[in-house]
């Protein structure tokens, strides 16, 4: 092998295979290939080669294929070995001024720059299912939940918007890790740069990099730009499994809110009725799979001191599990999201289950009658504990009883009572910044859809 030569002997079997990362090195190959050449050019620029030599170099360079490459205990190593072999050795002055080392964290860069915007066009995707489908259903009555026990109504357009902002958020997120993954390691070398008069921003300009990581003991070193890009994921899928446990949820006989395109189910192999929500149960699995990547790239990098230990390979696979598993999730809850279909007719019939309208019933008393709230709060609390739909007679017994007064008497009618009572009035009036009011989620919806 290319790098042992004399002073280490033969590598073989168990050993090469253990320390070798050419099965994960396959993700970076292309990426290494325009790294030598940006390095190249920079040495030809520099005066370190021979114009023959970079021409006679990259003109190998173009024709390896991966699928061609012999043995080395990584891509870098059989790339070498592979272009010497096609053009003797002025191809062993490709590595002037570089090691592995700033290579391969050049390399990891390189293609997570590239997964991480992929990733953010498909949670803007998402994002943007989820706001068209908010914006249909802005009029859509539902039952809001807290402690997943009826609450107060509230609309789909709401509930929908929340999960959007969310995944908004992890855009954000992505975008900012981004940039501290978009600079450039190389010219670091081993750790300590080098004596030659390399030019480092002239090779992150050429590799399109947003500038250096400067140190080259840090550029070596450091592997917190995956460690971020993965926790982006990491919390993107706990954000994408809240929503996919609730079309798990919603899709039950007994909540029946919803049911999911055909393609994204499957049925079971003994029970022929089964039409079982397999692909959000997969992307509920799957965060378990990506924060395991979070947290073997967090225990394979911690504590290792400066600069360069071979433990980082390690926790380059994990990136690659992580970011990929994150993409497949989001791309199919897209879909999945997009071709739901709602039953608004169930939704709406639900929304004023499990007395959810009694806060509205309190706030009403409060606005008509000026008593504090939490003397309304009891008083609702009374005909809450008795059960059924209130009349105005239950009404006026509970408050007469806690707080000597009748309600009918001070404006509180059955008019009034019946309005409360109502879902829909019960959404229209919460309007303030943030609310389900129509026209509260139509002004979210066409804000989102702007950014
Ligand atoms: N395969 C190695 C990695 O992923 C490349 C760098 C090897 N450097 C070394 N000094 N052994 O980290």
């Amino acid at each position: 092998m290319l790098l042992r030569g004399e002073r280490l002997g033969e590598i073989s079997g168990d050993v090469l295979e253990f320390i070798s990362s050419r099965d994960a090195d396959r993700q970076i190959f292309e990426a290494d290939l325009l790294v030598d050449r940006a390095h190249l050019a920079m040495l030809k620029e520099r005066g370190l080669i021979a114009a023959e030599e970079f021409s006679a170099i990259v003109a190998a360079l173009d024709g390896i294929e991966l699928a061609e490459l012999g043995e080395g205990e990584d891509v870098h190593e059989a790339i070498e070995a592979e272009l010497i072999a096609r053009v003797g050795a002025v191809g062993g002055r490709m590595h002037t001024g570089r090691s592995r080392n700033d290579e391969v964290a050049t390399c990891i860069r390189i293609v997570l720059r590239g997964e991480l915007l992929g990733l953010m066009a498909e949670v803007n995707d998402l994002a943007e299912a989820l706001v068209e489908r908010a914006a249909e259903n802005a009029d859509t009555v539902i039952p809001g939940f807290t402690h997943l026990q009826h609450a107060q109504p509230t609309t789909l357009a709401h509930h929908l918007l929340a999960h959007a902002d969310a995944l908004l958020r992890d855009f954000d997120r992505l975008q900012d890790s981004c940039q501290r993954v978009n600079r450039s390691p190389l010219g670091a070398a081993a750790f300590a740069s080098t004596g030659f008069d390399i030019d480092r921003k002239r090779t992150a300009e050429l590799l399109g990099f947003e500038g250096l990581v400067e140190n080259s003991m840090d550029a070596v070193s450091t592997r917190d730009f995956l460690l971020e890009a993965l926790s982006a994921s990491a919390i993107l899928m706990v954000n994408a499994s809240r929503l996919a446990e609730e079309l798990i949820l919603w899709s039950t006989s007994e909540f029946g809110y919803l049911e999911l395109d055909d393609l994204f189910t499957s049925t079971s192999s003994i029970m022929p009725q089964k039409k079982n929500p397999d692909t959000a149960e997969l992307i509920r699995g799957k965060t378990g799979t990506v924060f395991g990547s979070l947290v073997a790239a967090l225990a394979i990098v911690k504590a290792l001191p400066m600069s360069y230990n071979r433990d980082l390979q390690e926790a380059t696979p994990n990136l690659w599990r992580g970011i990929s598993t994150t993409r497949g999730a989001v791309r199919i809850l897209t879909g999945a999201v997009s071709s739901a279909k709602f039953n608004k007719e169930r939704l709406e019939a639900a929304s004023g289950a499990g007395f959810s309208t009694a806060t509205e019933i309190a706030d009403s008393l409060v606005r008509k009658t000026k008593i504090p709230f939490r003397t309304a709060h009891q008083i609702v609390g009374a005909l809450a504990a008795k059960g059924g739909t209130p009349a105005i007679e239950d009404l006026d017994e509970a408050a007469e009883r806690i707080a000597k007064f009748r309600p009918s008497e001070r404006g509180f009618g059955e008019e009034e009572l019946a309005a409360a009572l109502d879902p829909r009035r019960n959404v229209a009036v919460r309007s303030r910044i943030g609310g389900p009011a129509p026209e509260e989620t139509k002004r979210m919806a066409a804000d989102r859809r702007r950014r």
